[in-house]
């Protein structure tokens, strides 16, 4: 029977109790998704105990509009971790996870501050600290990170490199859509006319020679593009469509 804790103290004290299990988490923002879905089927696999956290982040927000819109679906998010066969499900609130505001936060050093890191200024510092929490508070044995978010999963394996979290990083493959387009809680927000546009962000990351003539190719589809550039062996980049912030990312050809 799933189990939701909305109370950090309350989560805390349980999870001290907890001895001689393996345990695992996915960290989310809800808005669950055959994405997420692939991360809570390997944690389930791989632990005795699944927990998934739900925590709408606002620290990692540089757009007061883009938090403010991000779909919140928590009914439906529990029925499917339910299916799933999930034990935990930590919810905390704002003020449980931020007591005394965002006063102190994970500064990552000025070479991380690339791509998102640049194009959305404070969004890894504010991943990197609410992470932090999250992990110290499910002291997990495993916690597992989608590929998609490239730079965030690198990030944070490197956090707990660096801080000595007792916790392995496990890095999930990309889920996409028959059509190429990875999945992503803000594909809900494309207006249905652009729905079909989407998935040429795959199609030309992987069919392009280089970043410029990806760059081009996108921009001559529509879309406004804020990035796309070679890094870790991986082409990343990020546009937007309508509006909506699009990130994906694909293996350079050698
Ligand atoms: O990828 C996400 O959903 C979020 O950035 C994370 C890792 C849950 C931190 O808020």
């Amino acid at each position: 029977m799933i189990r939701v804790w909305r109370s950090v103290p309350k989560w805390a004290g349980w999870r001290a109790g907890v001895t001689g299990m393996s345990v695992g988490v996915v960290p989310t923002m809800g808005a669950l998704h055959r994405g997420h879905a692939s991360l809570v089927e390997r944690c389930r696999r791989e632990n005795d105990i699944a927990v998934v956290t739900i925590f709408v982040n606002p620290s990692q927000f540089n757009d007061p509009q883009d938090l403010e819109r991000y779909p919140r679906t928590m009914e439906a998010d529990l029925k499917l971790l339910e299916s799933l066969g999930v034990d935990e499900v930590l919810v905390p609130g704002v003020s449980e996870m931020y007591p005394n505001g965002y006063r102190l936060r994970v500064e990552p050093h000025p070479e991380m501050l690339v791509l998102e890191g640049m194009h959305r200024p404070g969004f890894l510092q504010g991943v990197l600290t609410v992470v932090l929490k999250l992990l110290n508070l499910v002291r997990a044995d495993r916690a597992y990170f989608g590929e998609k978010d490239y730079q965030q999963m690198r990030a944070v394996a490197e956090l707990v490199r660096e801080f000595f979290i007792p916790t392995e990083i496990v890095a999930c493959p990309t889920v996409r859509e028959p059509s190429g387009l990875a999945m992503s809680s803000r594909n809900q927000l494309l207006p249905a006319a652009s729905r079909g546009n989407a998935p040429a962000l795959y199609r030309i990351l992987t069919g392009s020679e280089t970043p410029a003539a990806a760059r081009a190719a996108l921009e001559a589809h529509g879309f406004q593009v804020d990035y796309v550039e070679d890094r870790w062996d991986r082409r990343l980049a990020a546009v937007f469509l309508d509006g909506i912030r699009l990130v994906d990312n694909v293996p350079v050809r050698k």
